[in-house]
């Protein structure tokens, strides 16, 4: 079977390198994964020059970013680069693709939205505002794209061992947390990457519009 085409972003580290190589070692997939400087998604100019009629059979939005701030600290810069990474590029990436998936009756889109996407917490305002909004995205395309055989859906992680953690929580509050996982413990990057790969594979031919959050019990 020819391989499928996949637009990956945000490869660099973290749950996206993680996709990257459960998708590698698959060896069905060809992978597009431009780095930030190739593909910035603060920046629409440079989605516009990224894409040159691309054939994209599964588009994965995964990278983001996360600047936490009490609502009287964010800035109009903050909320710029928020919206832009997290909700305005991925919105554009898929309007790019979908017209040749649309033509060739086949898609799976893959929006890596976030736990604090269908919960949230303070000082997350613009997280959750973009991340709930993906998962917009999200269920308003599963309606309007299945007939097309085009597949969308969210992945939601809870707590996963990547910088991006690191960054915004404390080691000793990082241990707090813990105690209120079912699981006792964080994800692996490789156990979302996993789910990705069944959704975006022929063995996913039902799952879309859904918001699947993998938090070792979290939410629950
Ligand atoms: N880690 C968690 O616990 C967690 C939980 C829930 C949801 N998520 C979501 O999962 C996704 C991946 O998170 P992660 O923890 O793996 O993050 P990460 O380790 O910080 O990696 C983020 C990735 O996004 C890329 N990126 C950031 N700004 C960009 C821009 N302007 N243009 C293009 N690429 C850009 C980064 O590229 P550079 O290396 O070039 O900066 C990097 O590859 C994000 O959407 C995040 O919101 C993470």
């Amino acid at each position: 079977m020819a391989k499928k085409t996949v637009l990956l972003t945000g490869a660099s580290k973290g749950i996206g390198k993680a996709i990257k190589e459960v998708l590698e070692a698959s060896g069905k997939y060809n992978l597009l994964t431009p780095s930030s400087s190739d593909l910035n998604l603060g920046n629409l100019e440079s989605i516009k020059d990224f894409f040159n009629d691309q054939h994209i059979d599964v588009v994965i939005n995964n990278a983001g970013i996360n600047i936490l701030n009490p609502i009287e600290e964010i800035s109009h810069e903050t909320i710029d680069s928020m919206f832009h990474v997290n909700l305005i590029a991925p919105l554009i990436l898929i309007q790019k693709a979908v017209p040749f998936m649309k033509k060739q009756q086949y898609g799976r889109i893959i929006n890596i939205s976030s736990i604090w996407g269908v919960r949230s917490k303070e000082f997350r305002t613009l997280y959750s505002a973009t991340k709930f909004g993906l998962n917009g995205i999200t269920k308003a395309l599963s309606r309007e794209l299945g007939e097309y055989n085009i597949l969308i859906n969210s992945v939601c992680p809870g707590f996963v061992n990547t910088e991006l953690t690191k960054k915004n929580i404390p080691f000793s509050e990082q241990e707090e947390i813990k105690k209120n996982i079912p699981l006792k413990r964080f994800a692996e990057p490789s156990e979302i990457a996993n789910i990705v790969e069944f959704l975006i594979s022929d063995k996913n031919t039902y799952i879309t519009g859904q918001t699947i959050v993998v938090d070792g019990g979290f939410t629950a």
